[in-house]
Protein backbone atom coordinates (compact mmCIF):
# COMPACT_ATOMS: atom_id res chain seq x y z
CA UNK A 1 0.00 0.00 0.00
CA UNK A 2 1.50 3.31 -0.98
CA UNK A 3 1.72 6.22 1.47
CA UNK A 4 -0.44 8.16 -0.47
CA UNK A 5 -3.42 6.03 -0.64
CA UNK A 6 -3.08 5.62 3.07
CA UNK A 7 -2.91 8.94 3.57
CA UNK A 8 -6.13 9.78 1.25
CA UNK A 9 -7.94 6.22 3.19
CA UNK A 10 -7.40 8.10 6.10
CA UNK A 11 -8.83 11.26 5.53
CA UNK A 12 -11.87 9.81 3.69
CA UNK A 13 -12.45 7.79 6.94
CA UNK A 14 -12.47 10.82 8.76
CA UNK A 15 -15.09 12.43 6.66
CA UNK A 16 -16.97 9.12 6.68
CA UNK A 17 -16.95 9.78 10.73
CA UNK A 18 -18.03 13.03 10.47
CA UNK A 19 -20.82 12.23 8.28
CA UNK A 20 -22.39 9.20 10.21
CA UNK A 21 -22.29 11.79 13.49
CA UNK A 22 -24.01 14.26 11.77
CA UNK A 23 -26.18 11.46 10.68
CA UNK A 24 -27.54 10.55 14.03
CA UNK A 25 -27.79 13.99 14.94
CA UNK A 26 -30.59 14.22 11.73
CA UNK A 27 -32.01 11.31 12.54
CA UNK A 28 -33.20 12.77 16.41
CA UNK A 29 -35.66 14.94 14.45
CA UNK A 30 -38.60 14.49 12.28
CA UNK A 31 -37.97 17.85 10.41
CA UNK A 32 -33.85 16.78 9.61
CA UNK A 33 -35.08 13.03 9.28
CA UNK A 34 -34.42 13.02 5.67
CA UNK A 35 -30.89 14.99 5.89
CA UNK A 36 -29.58 12.35 8.69
CA UNK A 37 -30.35 9.64 6.17
CA UNK A 38 -29.13 11.09 3.39
CA UNK A 39 -25.60 12.16 5.57
CA UNK A 40 -25.54 8.54 6.65
CA UNK A 41 -25.67 7.27 2.59
CA UNK A 42 -22.92 9.28 1.62
CA UNK A 43 -20.66 8.59 4.48
CA UNK A 44 -21.08 4.64 4.13
CA UNK A 45 -20.15 5.36 0.05
CA UNK A 46 -17.19 7.01 1.44
CA UNK A 47 -15.97 4.62 3.60
CA UNK A 48 -16.80 1.21 1.21
CA UNK A 49 -14.76 3.65 -1.34
CA UNK A 50 -11.64 4.13 0.72
CA UNK A 51 -11.95 0.67 2.32
CA UNK A 52 -11.90 -0.76 -1.45
CA UNK A 53 -9.00 1.48 -2.59
CA UNK A 54 -6.44 -0.10 0.45
CA UNK A 55 -7.78 -3.53 0.21
CA UNK A 56 -7.50 -3.61 -3.46
CA UNK A 57 -4.03 -2.17 -3.66
CA UNK A 58 -2.39 -5.46 -1.30
CA UNK A 59 -4.58 -7.94 -3.42
CA UNK A 60 -4.01 -10.53 -6.11
CA UNK A 61 -6.49 -10.37 -9.12
CA UNK A 62 -8.63 -13.20 -7.87
CA UNK A 63 -8.78 -11.64 -4.44
CA UNK A 64 -10.09 -8.32 -6.28
CA UNK A 65 -12.62 -10.28 -8.35
CA UNK A 66 -13.83 -11.99 -5.18
CA UNK A 67 -14.55 -8.91 -3.55
CA UNK A 68 -15.93 -7.26 -6.87
CA UNK A 69 -18.60 -10.06 -7.09
CA UNK A 70 -19.53 -10.34 -3.00
CA UNK A 71 -20.32 -6.10 -3.73
CA UNK A 72 -22.71 -6.77 -6.21
CA UNK A 73 -24.25 -9.64 -4.69
CA UNK A 74 -24.73 -8.47 -1.92
CA UNK A 75 -25.26 -4.65 -2.63
CA UNK A 76 -28.39 -6.48 -4.93
CA UNK A 77 -29.89 -8.44 -2.58
CA UNK A 78 -30.19 -6.07 0.03
CA UNK A 79 -31.69 -3.29 -2.79
CA UNK A 80 -34.50 -5.54 -3.93
CA UNK A 81 -35.06 -6.79 -0.32
CA UNK A 82 -35.05 -3.28 0.90
CA UNK A 83 -37.16 -1.73 -1.71
CA UNK A 84 -39.75 -4.49 -1.42
CA UNK A 85 -39.79 -4.63 2.56
CA UNK A 86 -43.39 -3.09 3.73
CA UNK A 87 -43.45 -0.67 6.62
CA UNK A 88 -44.82 -3.33 9.20
CA UNK A 89 -42.01 -5.44 7.93
CA UNK A 90 -39.30 -3.11 9.02
CA UNK A 91 -39.01 -4.40 12.51
CA UNK A 92 -38.10 -7.99 11.02
CA UNK A 93 -36.00 -6.78 8.86
CA UNK A 94 -33.88 -4.98 10.70
CA UNK A 95 -33.55 -7.69 13.39
CA UNK A 96 -32.41 -10.01 10.00
CA UNK A 97 -30.00 -6.92 9.20
CA UNK A 98 -27.95 -7.14 12.54
CA UNK A 99 -27.99 -10.78 12.75
CA UNK A 100 -25.61 -10.46 9.52
CA UNK A 101 -23.29 -7.95 11.58
CA UNK A 102 -23.06 -10.57 14.17
CA UNK A 103 -22.52 -13.35 11.80
CA UNK A 104 -19.65 -11.15 10.51
CA UNK A 105 -18.30 -10.27 13.59
CA UNK A 106 -18.04 -14.27 14.58
CA UNK A 107 -16.11 -15.22 11.27
CA UNK A 108 -13.97 -12.04 11.23
CA UNK A 109 -12.91 -13.77 14.83
CA UNK A 110 -12.46 -16.90 13.87
CA UNK A 111 -10.18 -15.40 11.04
CA UNK A 112 -8.38 -13.67 12.87
CA UNK A 113 -7.30 -17.10 14.74
CA UNK A 114 -7.02 -19.30 11.61
CA UNK A 115 -4.84 -16.31 9.79
CA UNK A 116 -1.20 -16.51 10.15
CA UNK A 117 -0.09 -12.79 9.80
CA UNK A 118 2.68 -11.89 12.08
CA UNK A 119 1.72 -9.88 15.43
CA UNK A 120 4.08 -8.24 17.87
CA UNK A 121 4.80 -10.79 20.78
CA UNK A 122 4.04 -7.86 23.27
CA UNK A 123 0.58 -7.79 21.49
CA UNK A 124 -0.11 -11.41 21.48
CA UNK A 125 -2.08 -11.69 24.53
CA UNK A 126 -4.57 -8.69 23.35
CA UNK A 127 -4.80 -10.13 20.39
CA UNK A 128 -6.25 -13.55 21.63
CA UNK A 129 -8.71 -11.49 24.27
CA UNK A 130 -10.07 -9.70 21.02
CA UNK A 131 -11.21 -12.78 18.96
CA UNK A 132 -12.98 -14.13 21.75
CA UNK A 133 -14.67 -10.70 22.93
CA UNK A 134 -15.58 -10.29 19.05
CA UNK A 135 -16.77 -13.62 18.55
CA UNK A 136 -18.93 -13.88 21.75
CA UNK A 137 -20.32 -10.58 20.91
CA UNK A 138 -21.02 -11.37 17.23
CA UNK A 139 -22.29 -14.77 18.11
CA UNK A 140 -24.76 -13.62 21.00
CA UNK A 141 -26.29 -10.73 18.39
CA UNK A 142 -26.43 -13.60 15.57
CA UNK A 143 -28.53 -15.83 17.57
CA UNK A 144 -30.87 -13.43 19.74
CA UNK A 145 -31.07 -11.24 16.56
CA UNK A 146 -32.13 -14.85 14.69
CA UNK A 147 -34.98 -15.28 17.21
CA UNK A 148 -36.19 -11.47 17.49
CA UNK A 149 -36.79 -12.16 13.91
CA UNK A 150 -38.72 -14.91 14.68
CA UNK A 151 -41.10 -13.32 17.26
CA UNK A 152 -41.37 -10.20 15.40
CA UNK A 153 -41.94 -12.11 11.83
CA UNK A 154 -45.03 -14.37 14.09
CA UNK A 155 -42.46 -17.38 13.64
CA UNK A 156 -42.26 -18.20 16.92
CA UNK A 157 -44.92 -17.17 20.06
CA UNK A 158 -44.09 -13.86 21.22
CA UNK A 159 -44.18 -14.60 25.14
CA UNK A 160 -41.10 -15.56 27.03
CA UNK A 161 -39.51 -18.42 27.02
CA UNK A 162 -39.31 -19.55 31.12
CA UNK A 163 -36.48 -22.43 31.63
CA UNK A 164 -35.93 -22.94 35.37
CA UNK A 165 -33.06 -21.37 36.71
CA UNK A 166 -32.79 -19.13 33.36
CA UNK A 167 -31.08 -16.48 35.72
CA UNK A 168 -28.07 -19.05 36.70
CA UNK A 169 -27.95 -20.59 32.99
CA UNK A 170 -27.44 -16.84 31.96
CA UNK A 171 -24.92 -15.89 34.55
CA UNK A 172 -22.82 -19.55 34.43
CA UNK A 173 -23.01 -19.07 30.53
CA UNK A 174 -20.71 -15.29 31.06
CA UNK A 175 -18.47 -17.06 33.97
CA UNK A 176 -17.64 -19.95 31.48
CA UNK A 177 -17.18 -17.25 28.99
CA UNK A 178 -14.50 -15.07 31.10
CA UNK A 179 -12.60 -18.61 32.20
CA UNK A 180 -12.68 -19.64 28.87
CA UNK A 181 -11.21 -16.23 27.68
CA UNK A 182 -8.15 -16.44 30.27
CA UNK A 183 -7.44 -20.20 29.33
CA UNK A 184 -6.98 -19.01 25.81
CA UNK A 185 -5.30 -15.96 26.28
CA UNK A 186 -2.53 -18.40 28.15
CA UNK A 187 -2.91 -21.18 25.46
CA UNK A 188 -4.62 -21.30 22.61
CA UNK A 189 -6.60 -23.89 21.21
CA UNK A 190 -9.13 -24.40 18.36
CA UNK A 191 -11.65 -25.90 21.20
CA UNK A 192 -12.06 -23.05 22.79
CA UNK A 193 -12.93 -21.01 20.42
CA UNK A 194 -15.48 -24.06 19.36
CA UNK A 195 -17.14 -23.70 23.00
CA UNK A 196 -16.97 -19.81 23.25
CA UNK A 197 -19.08 -19.89 20.09
CA UNK A 198 -20.96 -22.54 21.00
CA UNK A 199 -21.69 -21.00 24.41
CA UNK A 200 -22.67 -17.27 23.35
CA UNK A 201 -24.90 -18.81 20.35
CA UNK A 202 -26.82 -20.45 22.79
CA UNK A 203 -26.72 -17.48 25.33
CA UNK A 204 -28.37 -15.26 22.60
CA UNK A 205 -31.11 -17.75 21.74
CA UNK A 206 -31.82 -17.91 25.67
CA UNK A 207 -31.47 -13.91 26.17
CA UNK A 208 -34.10 -12.68 23.84
CA UNK A 209 -36.48 -16.02 23.62
CA UNK A 210 -36.88 -15.16 27.33
CA UNK A 211 -38.06 -11.79 27.06
CA UNK A 212 -41.81 -11.19 26.58
CA UNK A 213 -43.78 -10.11 23.22
CA UNK A 214 -44.37 -6.13 25.19
CA UNK A 215 -40.72 -5.88 25.65
CA UNK A 216 -39.45 -6.75 22.18
CA UNK A 217 -39.25 -2.90 21.39
CA UNK A 218 -36.38 -2.69 23.87
CA UNK A 219 -34.39 -5.29 23.07
CA UNK A 220 -34.70 -4.67 19.21
CA UNK A 221 -32.51 -1.61 19.92
CA UNK A 222 -30.44 -3.63 22.51
CA UNK A 223 -29.38 -5.81 19.42
CA UNK A 224 -29.15 -2.84 17.28
CA UNK A 225 -26.36 -1.64 20.32
CA UNK A 226 -24.87 -5.20 20.55
CA UNK A 227 -24.13 -5.36 17.00
CA UNK A 228 -22.48 -2.21 17.15
CA UNK A 229 -20.13 -3.43 20.25
CA UNK A 230 -19.59 -6.56 17.30
CA UNK A 231 -18.69 -4.10 14.88
CA UNK A 232 -16.20 -2.53 16.95
CA UNK A 233 -14.79 -5.82 18.11
CA UNK A 234 -14.44 -6.61 14.43
CA UNK A 235 -12.97 -3.26 13.91
CA UNK A 236 -10.07 -4.09 16.41
CA UNK A 237 -9.20 -7.39 14.66
CA UNK A 238 -9.17 -5.64 11.48
CA UNK A 239 -6.82 -2.98 12.66
CA UNK A 240 -9.60 -0.72 11.11
CA UNK A 241 -10.23 2.90 13.00
CA UNK A 242 -13.38 3.61 10.75
CA UNK A 243 -14.87 0.37 11.96
CA UNK A 244 -14.52 0.85 15.82
CA UNK A 245 -15.45 4.92 15.36
CA UNK A 246 -18.74 3.51 13.98
CA UNK A 247 -19.68 0.37 15.77
CA UNK A 248 -19.17 2.55 18.96
CA UNK A 249 -21.10 5.07 17.58
CA UNK A 250 -23.83 2.56 16.62
CA UNK A 251 -23.02 0.56 20.32
CA UNK A 252 -23.93 3.92 22.14
CA UNK A 253 -26.46 5.05 20.69
CA UNK A 254 -28.39 2.02 20.36
CA UNK A 255 -27.82 1.78 24.55
CA UNK A 256 -29.14 4.80 25.29
CA UNK A 257 -31.80 4.27 23.00
CA UNK A 258 -32.78 1.21 25.07
CA UNK A 259 -32.37 3.40 28.18
CA UNK A 260 -34.76 5.79 27.21
CA UNK A 261 -37.31 3.08 26.11
CA UNK A 262 -36.91 1.01 29.37
CA UNK A 263 -37.57 4.60 31.26
CA UNK A 264 -40.57 5.08 29.08
CA UNK A 265 -41.90 1.81 29.36
CA UNK A 266 -40.75 1.35 33.14
CA UNK A 267 -38.52 -1.41 33.35
CA UNK A 268 -35.39 -1.83 34.55
CA UNK A 269 -32.47 -1.76 31.84
CA UNK A 270 -30.68 -4.55 33.32
CA UNK A 271 -33.15 -6.60 33.73
CA UNK A 272 -33.67 -6.52 29.64
CA UNK A 273 -30.45 -6.88 29.14
CA UNK A 274 -29.97 -9.92 31.18
CA UNK A 275 -32.98 -11.56 29.21
CA UNK A 276 -35.79 -10.48 31.52
CA UNK A 277 -33.89 -10.87 34.67
CA UNK A 278 -36.00 -10.51 38.50
CA UNK A 279 -39.45 -10.48 36.19
CA UNK A 280 -41.39 -12.88 37.48
CA UNK A 281 -43.03 -15.37 35.28
CA UNK A 282 -46.36 -14.39 33.53
CA UNK A 283 -48.93 -15.88 35.93
CA UNK A 284 -51.14 -18.49 34.59
CA UNK A 285 -53.91 -17.11 35.71
CA UNK A 286 -54.30 -14.39 33.84
CA UNK A 287 -57.04 -16.49 32.06
CA UNK A 288 -58.42 -15.31 28.58
CA UNK A 289 -60.78 -12.33 29.48
CA UNK A 290 -64.80 -13.01 29.20
CA UNK A 291 -67.72 -10.72 29.56
CA UNK A 292 -70.20 -8.94 27.81
CA UNK A 293 -68.68 -6.07 25.28
CA UNK A 294 -70.71 -3.49 23.38
CA UNK A 295 -70.42 -3.65 19.54
CA UNK A 296 -71.06 -0.58 17.63
CA UNK A 297 -71.72 0.44 13.89
CA UNK A 298 -70.49 3.20 11.43
CA UNK A 299 -73.13 5.47 11.92
CA UNK A 300 -73.70 5.23 15.61
CA UNK A 301 -69.62 6.07 15.65
CA UNK A 302 -70.13 9.41 13.61
CA UNK A 303 -72.99 10.52 15.09
CA UNK A 304 -70.78 10.33 19.00
CA UNK A 305 -68.24 12.08 16.65
CA UNK A 306 -70.50 14.73 15.41
CA UNK A 307 -71.76 15.10 18.97
CA UNK A 308 -68.29 15.63 20.63
CA UNK A 309 -66.57 18.90 21.50
CA UNK A 310 -62.77 16.98 21.84
CA UNK A 311 -61.36 13.63 19.93
CA UNK A 312 -58.44 11.95 20.57
CA UNK A 313 -57.25 9.59 18.21
CA UNK A 314 -54.80 6.59 19.45
CA UNK A 315 -53.61 4.90 16.92
CA UNK A 316 -51.39 1.26 17.13
CA UNK A 317 -50.13 -1.26 14.95
CA UNK A 318 -53.43 -1.90 13.36
CA UNK A 319 -53.51 1.14 11.29
CA UNK A 320 -49.96 0.27 10.04
CA UNK A 321 -51.25 -3.03 8.76
CA UNK A 322 -55.05 -1.45 7.50
CA UNK A 323 -52.53 1.54 5.90
CA UNK A 324 -55.36 4.16 8.11
CA UNK A 325 -53.17 6.94 8.28
CA UNK A 326 -54.59 8.37 5.00
CA UNK A 327 -58.31 8.39 5.90
CA UNK A 328 -57.54 8.83 9.49
CA UNK A 329 -55.89 12.28 8.78
CA UNK A 330 -58.52 13.34 6.41
CA UNK A 331 -61.05 12.33 9.33
CA UNK A 332 -59.51 14.53 11.94
CA UNK A 333 -59.43 17.47 9.13
CA UNK A 334 -62.95 17.02 8.66
CA UNK A 335 -63.67 17.18 12.67
CA UNK A 336 -61.67 20.02 13.39
CA UNK A 337 -63.39 21.70 10.41
CA UNK A 338 -66.42 21.33 12.82
CA UNK A 339 -65.11 23.24 15.53
CA UNK A 340 -64.09 19.87 17.30
CA UNK A 341 -60.76 19.93 19.30
CA UNK A 342 -58.67 16.68 17.60
CA UNK A 343 -55.78 15.68 18.90
CA UNK A 344 -53.40 12.51 18.43
CA UNK A 345 -51.66 10.64 21.57
CA UNK A 346 -48.59 8.56 20.90
CA UNK A 347 -47.75 5.53 22.93
CA UNK A 348 -43.95 4.96 22.77
CA UNK A 349 -43.87 1.88 21.40
CA UNK A 350 -46.82 1.66 19.50
CA UNK A 351 -46.54 -0.12 16.32
CA UNK A 352 -43.35 -2.12 15.85
CA UNK A 353 -40.59 0.51 15.10
CA UNK A 354 -39.45 3.79 17.26
CA UNK A 355 -41.34 6.29 16.01
CA UNK A 356 -43.67 4.19 13.68
CA UNK A 357 -46.81 6.46 14.16
CA UNK A 358 -44.95 9.70 13.79
CA UNK A 359 -43.71 8.58 10.36
CA UNK A 360 -47.15 7.36 9.34
CA UNK A 361 -48.94 10.41 10.30
CA UNK A 362 -46.28 12.78 9.21
CA UNK A 363 -46.61 10.94 5.86
CA UNK A 364 -50.49 11.80 5.65
CA UNK A 365 -49.68 15.37 6.56
CA UNK A 366 -51.18 15.58 10.12
CA UNK A 367 -50.40 18.48 11.53
CA UNK A 368 -47.02 17.75 14.00
CA UNK A 369 -48.62 20.52 17.01
CA UNK A 370 -51.98 17.90 17.42
CA UNK A 371 -49.60 14.88 17.90
CA UNK A 372 -48.45 14.26 21.38
CA UNK A 373 -46.59 11.64 23.20
CA UNK A 374 -48.20 9.63 26.12
CA UNK A 375 -46.47 11.66 29.11
CA UNK A 376 -48.14 15.14 27.48
CA UNK A 377 -51.80 13.67 27.06
CA UNK A 378 -52.60 11.25 29.51
CA UNK A 379 -54.07 13.03 31.98
CA UNK A 380 -56.33 14.74 29.36
CA UNK A 381 -58.32 11.67 29.08
CA UNK A 382 -60.72 12.22 31.35
CA UNK A 383 -63.51 15.59 30.47
CA UNK A 384 -62.26 13.78 26.42
CA UNK A 385 -65.57 13.18 24.68
CA UNK A 386 -64.82 10.31 22.30
CA UNK A 387 -61.55 8.34 22.30
CA UNK A 388 -61.43 6.52 18.66
CA UNK A 389 -58.70 3.46 19.11
CA UNK A 390 -57.40 2.94 15.87
CA UNK A 391 -56.04 -0.72 15.68
CA UNK A 392 -54.18 -0.10 19.07
CA UNK A 393 -54.26 -2.98 21.95
CA UNK A 394 -51.51 -3.57 24.09
CA UNK A 395 -50.48 0.50 24.21
CA UNK A 396 -54.05 1.05 25.42
CA UNK A 397 -54.80 -2.06 27.56
CA UNK A 398 -55.84 -1.40 31.69
CA UNK A 399 -54.19 -4.73 32.63
CA UNK A 400 -51.05 -2.61 32.65
CA UNK A 401 -51.92 -0.39 35.43
CA UNK A 402 -54.81 -2.51 37.14
CA UNK A 403 -53.57 -5.96 37.78
CA UNK A 404 -50.04 -6.36 38.85
CA UNK A 405 -49.42 -9.95 37.63
CA UNK A 406 -49.92 -9.38 34.21
CA UNK A 407 -46.63 -9.39 31.69
CA UNK A 408 -47.23 -5.51 30.81
CA UNK A 409 -47.68 -4.68 34.66
CA UNK A 410 -45.99 -1.37 35.26
CA UNK A 411 -46.06 -0.09 31.61
CA UNK A 412 -47.38 2.98 31.01
CA UNK A 413 -50.51 3.04 28.69
CA UNK A 414 -52.84 5.48 27.54
CA UNK A 415 -55.75 5.81 30.00
CA UNK A 416 -58.26 5.66 26.82
CA UNK A 417 -60.86 4.33 29.00
CA UNK A 418 -60.78 7.47 31.31
CA UNK A 419 -62.59 9.26 28.39
CA UNK A 420 -66.54 9.68 27.88
CA UNK A 421 -66.69 6.70 24.98
CA UNK A 422 -64.19 4.83 23.19
CA UNK A 423 -64.58 3.53 20.14
CA UNK A 424 -62.60 0.65 19.67
CA UNK A 425 -61.62 -0.07 15.67
CA UNK A 426 -60.14 -3.79 15.39
CA UNK A 427 -61.52 -6.81 13.41
CA UNK A 428 -61.68 -9.15 16.47
CA UNK A 429 -61.16 -9.90 20.21
CA UNK A 430 -58.01 -10.95 19.54
CA UNK A 431 -55.24 -10.04 21.64
CA UNK A 432 -52.23 -7.53 21.15
CA UNK A 433 -48.88 -8.52 20.01
CA UNK A 434 -47.99 -9.21 24.04
CA UNK A 435 -50.94 -11.92 24.06
CA UNK A 436 -52.11 -10.23 26.94
CA UNK A 437 -55.97 -9.84 27.26
CA UNK A 438 -57.71 -6.23 27.25
CA UNK A 439 -60.20 -5.48 29.92
CA UNK A 440 -60.71 -2.46 28.22
CA UNK A 441 -63.28 -3.71 25.28
CA UNK A 442 -65.41 -4.97 28.10
CA UNK A 443 -65.77 -1.64 29.78
CA UNK A 444 -69.34 0.16 29.96
CA UNK A 445 -68.05 3.04 27.72
CA UNK A 446 -66.01 0.94 25.22
CA UNK A 447 -67.74 0.36 21.77
CA UNK A 448 -66.25 -2.39 19.55
CA UNK A 449 -66.10 -1.34 15.90
CA UNK A 450 -64.88 -4.60 14.23
CA UNK A 451 -63.63 -4.65 10.40
CA UNK A 452 -61.18 -3.05 8.80
CA UNK A 453 -59.90 0.00 10.23
CA UNK A 454 -60.00 2.06 6.79
CA UNK A 455 -62.39 0.63 5.77
CA UNK A 456 -64.41 1.66 8.54
CA UNK A 457 -62.73 5.22 8.89
CA UNK A 458 -63.53 5.60 5.13
CA UNK A 459 -67.04 5.12 5.95
CA UNK A 460 -67.73 7.11 8.98
CA UNK A 461 -66.01 9.93 7.14
CA UNK A 462 -69.17 9.23 4.02
CA UNK A 463 -71.44 9.31 6.80
CA UNK A 464 -70.15 13.07 8.25
CA UNK A 465 -70.16 14.30 4.66
CA UNK A 466 -73.81 12.84 3.84
CA UNK A 467 -75.41 14.51 7.58
CA UNK A 468 -73.70 17.61 6.82
CA UNK A 469 -74.06 20.00 9.94
CA UNK A 470 -73.60 18.80 13.62
CA UNK A 471 -76.14 15.72 14.31
CA UNK A 472 -77.82 16.38 17.06
CA UNK A 473 -77.99 13.35 19.34
P1 LIG B 1 -50.85 -4.33 19.17
O1 LIG B 1 -50.92 -4.59 20.62
O2 LIG B 1 -49.88 -5.06 18.35
O3 LIG B 1 -52.33 -4.56 18.58
C1 LIG B 1 -52.63 -4.21 17.27
C2 LIG B 1 -54.10 -4.49 17.04
O4 LIG B 1 -54.41 -4.06 15.72
C3 LIG B 1 -54.45 -5.95 17.13
O5 LIG B 1 -55.13 -6.23 18.31
C4 LIG B 1 -55.30 -6.22 15.88
O6 LIG B 1 -56.54 -6.78 16.28
C5 LIG B 1 -55.50 -4.83 15.27
N1 LIG B 1 -55.44 -4.86 13.82
C6 LIG B 1 -54.57 -5.52 13.02
N2 LIG B 1 -54.85 -5.30 11.74
C7 LIG B 1 -55.92 -4.48 11.71
C8 LIG B 1 -56.68 -3.90 10.68
N3 LIG B 1 -56.41 -4.12 9.38
N4 LIG B 1 -57.71 -3.09 11.01
C9 LIG B 1 -58.02 -2.88 12.31
N5 LIG B 1 -57.33 -3.40 13.33
C10 LIG B 1 -56.29 -4.19 13.03
O7 LIG B 1 -50.61 -2.78 18.86
P2 LIG B 1 -50.07 -1.57 19.74
O8 LIG B 1 -51.11 -1.12 20.71
O9 LIG B 1 -49.55 -0.59 18.74
O10 LIG B 1 -48.88 -2.16 20.59
C11 LIG B 1 -47.63 -2.44 20.02
C12 LIG B 1 -47.11 -3.75 20.58
O11 LIG B 1 -45.98 -4.17 19.79
C13 LIG B 1 -46.61 -3.62 22.01
O12 LIG B 1 -46.78 -4.83 22.70
C14 LIG B 1 -45.11 -3.34 21.81
O13 LIG B 1 -44.34 -3.66 22.94
C15 LIG B 1 -44.83 -4.29 20.64
N6 LIG B 1 -43.65 -3.90 19.86
C16 LIG B 1 -43.41 -2.60 19.61
C17 LIG B 1 -42.27 -2.23 18.92
C18 LIG B 1 -41.98 -0.76 18.75
S1 LIG B 1 -40.48 -0.23 18.82
N7 LIG B 1 -42.96 0.08 18.58
C19 LIG B 1 -41.38 -3.21 18.43
C20 LIG B 1 -41.69 -4.57 18.67
C21 LIG B 1 -42.85 -4.91 19.39
P3 LIG B 1 -57.38 -7.69 15.26
O14 LIG B 1 -56.47 -8.77 14.83
O15 LIG B 1 -58.56 -8.14 16.06
O16 LIG B 1 -57.78 -6.80 14.12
Amino acid sequence: MTDVTAAIAAAAYVVAAILFILALAGLSKHETARAGVVYGMAGMAIAILATLALVIEGSTWAGIVILIVALIVGGTIGLIRAAKVQMTGMPQFIALMHSFVGLAAVLIGWNGYLESAPIASDLVGVHRAEIFIGVFIGAVTFTGSIVAFLKLSARMKSAPLVLPGRNALNIAALVLFVAVTVWFVITPALWLLIVVTVIALLLGWHLVASIGGGDMPVVISMLNSYSGWAAAASGFLLDNDLLIITGALVGSSGAYLSYIMCKAMNRSFLSVIFGGYGIAAPSKGAAEETGEYHETTVVETAQLLANATSVIITPGFGMAVAQAQYPVAELARSLRSRGIEVRFGIHPVAGRLPGHMNVLLAEARVPYDIVLELDEINEDFPGTSVVLVIGANDTVNPAATEEPNSPIAGMPVLEVWKADDVVVFKRSMASGYAGVPNPLFYRDNAHMLFGDAKVRVEEIIRVLAETGARVTG
